[in-house]
């Protein structure tokens, strides 16, 4: 699978997740936009990255909950490559701008999750329509339990940002069907080397623990280059005909029912 000759931008692929999907896209010979909001270092790390597997591409910053940033994010690699084949909407705001339950969590960080999230990828995936040739794929990294449960009071905001997210890429899928540009939503279960790292070590090896148990039936973390695995799959010809979905890539981790026992559940 050779992406020589396409163009990607990914949102948030200074580090975590976006930078395994960055970085396997350019494996392939696509040149990426790698984008940042705060962490240029990072973001320039990256697109050391992707010059070392053969590749280029540039940096670009933006906040993705103001949308005149949006639209110059999205701009700027209309610059660089003169047309798009690959949107890859992956950033999502940090936690303490959106993180506390329904109860009492205030308008600007429920806006804040929203606008991150479904707000940003309308305006930004209209904005690359412009440039981007019949065929493209348009790509979105959702984490679908937080939009369907309710059991994680906190992320109230994000959970429902991202159902509305995922209802885009069903709205977008059908819209875009005559040019055949697909557009989808990846789902991963809990991966290493991204925002889980950040949480105290004790907490950490709570979450690893949990899912070495069996509640991930492959016992581990996903990693980064396996959500990049993902994408570049999708981003494939022969995937030409998987549009409106959302794709579990999580090891199993779905497959699970809280109901039973995992003794019961695994025979
Ligand atoms: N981690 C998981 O286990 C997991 C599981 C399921 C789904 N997901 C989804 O996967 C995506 C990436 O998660 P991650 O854990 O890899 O994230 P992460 O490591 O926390 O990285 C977040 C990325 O988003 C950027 N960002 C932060 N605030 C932003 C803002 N206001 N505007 C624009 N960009 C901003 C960051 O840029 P800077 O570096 O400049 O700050 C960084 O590139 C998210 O959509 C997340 O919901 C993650």
């Amino acid at each position: 699978m050779s992406f020589q000759g396409k163009h990607a931008l990914v949102t948030g692929s200074s580090r975590g997740i976006g930078r395994g999907i960055a970085l396997k896209l350019a494996e392939r010979g696509a040149k990426v936009g790698i984008h940042y909001h705060k962490n240029e270092t990072a973001a320039k790390e990256t697109l050391a990255k992707v010059r070392a597997s053969g590749s280029d591409g540039f940096v670009v910053q933006a906040d993705c909950c103001q949308m005149d940033q949006v639209r110059r994010m999205v701009q700027r690699a209309k610059s660089e490559f003169g047309k798009l084949d690959i949107f890859v909407s992956n950033a999502r705001t940090d936690l303490a701008t959106f993180y506390q339950g329904v109860m009492d969590i205030p308008l600007e960080k429920w806006d804040a999750a929203m606008d991150s999230q479904a707000k940003a990828f309308l305006v930004a995936v209209r904005e690359a329509l412009a440039f981007m040739p019949d065929g493209g794929r348009i790509i979105a990294i959702t984490y679908a339990p937080g939009g369907r449960t309710g059991s994680w009071q906190p992320w109230v905001a994000m959970g429902s940002a991202k159902a509305a997210l995922e209802s885009l890429c069903r709205y977008f899928a059908v819209a875009l069907a005559k040019r055949r540009i697909t557009v989808n939503a990846i789902s991963p279960g809990g991966v290493e080397d991204s925002v889980l790292n950040t949480l105290p070590p004790a907490v950490k090896k709570q979450i690893d623990a949990w899912h070495e148990s069996g509640w991930t039936p492959m016992a581990r973390l996903g990693t980064t280059a396996e959500i990049g695995n993902v994408v570049a799959l999708l981003c494939a010809d022969e995937a030409n005909w998987i549009t409106g979905q959302v794709i579990a890539v999580d090891g199993g981790l779905s497959l699970m029912d809280p109901i039973f026992p995992l003794e019961i559940q695994r025979g």
